[in-house]
């Protein structure tokens, strides 16, 4: 998964641009792209998409993401959408290990009414939207197997900072919010599930977006969120691996194949050793999830 885009679910006609987006999985919010009003439209939308695109074969992932635990909406969320079998829930201000676990039993409880197997819905859990949740991104690691991504957000944290702003005039984030990225890449590292990078709301700035996007990928992000089908075709480019490395992945790989029992073997004058096999793997590993390899 190298793109995800959200989708309001109170929207008909952007659930159905989403499908031609090219994006990876597409996050049908029921959370802050809906107005209170109309949530009970975002629900029944969300379940419409569901029904009618879940079972099709060479669908985007479908991912809800719900109202926060502590709104007293999840419940009504979830009871509307999880009969359409969504993929995955994304969970809006977790703070870490028992805000998965919550979910979880939630999910757990429905999935039994609904004839769904246990554990079928995933979870990815927005980890840095609140200052507490900061501190408890080490929590992940083994919370649930329900678990299969972690990703972050700058929006809601900068309220709870009291920010002027998250960006910089350059539009870099902010040391604060560099700090929630990089304490997010680290707990998806730790509990070994996919870093999933935060949104580039300046929709119209391909460079920007393509420059974050590299950024990200550099320091072991393997997927983006997007807000507008525009940013699709960016991320999904930024994040599959250039032929380039696959080569490079697949020299490394015979290398060592070719020297069983190696530790350590030599390309071109430039040592390779266990880390680096390891890397070369999760390219090819990468490359084939994206249909190259
Ligand atoms: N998913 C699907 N379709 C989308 C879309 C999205 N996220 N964003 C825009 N589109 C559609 C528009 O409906 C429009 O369709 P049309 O040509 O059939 O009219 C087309 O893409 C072009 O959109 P554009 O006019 O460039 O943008 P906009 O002003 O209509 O929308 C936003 C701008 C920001 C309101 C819109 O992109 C959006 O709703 N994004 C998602 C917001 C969100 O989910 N936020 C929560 C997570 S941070
Ligand atoms: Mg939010």
């Amino acid at each position: 998964m190298r793109s995800l885009l959200f989708v309001p679910a109170d929207s008909e006609k952007k659930l159905a641009r989403g499908l031609d987006s090219g994006a990876d999985a597409l996050i049908l919010d029921l959370e802050d792209s809906v107005a209170p009003d109309a949530k009970p439209a975002a629900r029944a939308g969300a379940l419409a998409f569901l029904r009618a695109h879940a079972p099709r074969a060479g669908r985007p992932r479908l991912i809800v993401r719900v109202n926060a635990l502590e709104t007293g909406l999840t419940d009504a969320d979830l009871d509307a959408v999880v009969a359409g079998a969504p993929d995955a829930v994304m969970l809006p201000k977790a703070e870490g290990g028992p805000s998965v676990l919550h979910l979880d039993a939630k999910l757990t409880a429905r999935e039994a009414v609904h004839g769904l197997a246990d554990g079928a819905i995933a979870i990815v859990p927005i980890a840095t939207e609140t200052a507490a949740a900061l501190f408890v991104g080490g929590s992940y690691r083994g919370a649930s197997r329900r678990l299969t991504g972690l990703t972050w957000g700058a929006e809601d944290l900068s309220v709870e900072l009291g920010s002027e702003t998250n960006r910089d005039a350059a539009g870099r984030f902010t040391g604060p919010y560099r700090l929630a990225r990089n304490l997010c890449l680290a707990a998806a590292a730790a509990a070994r599930v996919q870093a999933i990078d935060t949104v580039y709301v300046d929709f119209r700035n391909a460079d920007g977006l393509r420059a974050e996007a590299e950024e990200a990928r550099r320091d072991g992000f393997t997927a983006k969120m997007a807000i507008h089908p525009a940013q699709v075709a960016v991320i999904n480019e930024v994040f599959t691996p250039s032929p380039e490395r696959i080569a490079e992945a697949n020299r490394v790989v015979a290398a060592f194949a070719a020297h069983p029992g190696a530790g350590v073997v030599a390309i071109d004058g430039v040592m390779f050793d266990q880390p680096h096999l390891a890397k070369a793997r999760q390219v090819l590993a990468r490359a084939k999830a994206a249909g190259m390899a």
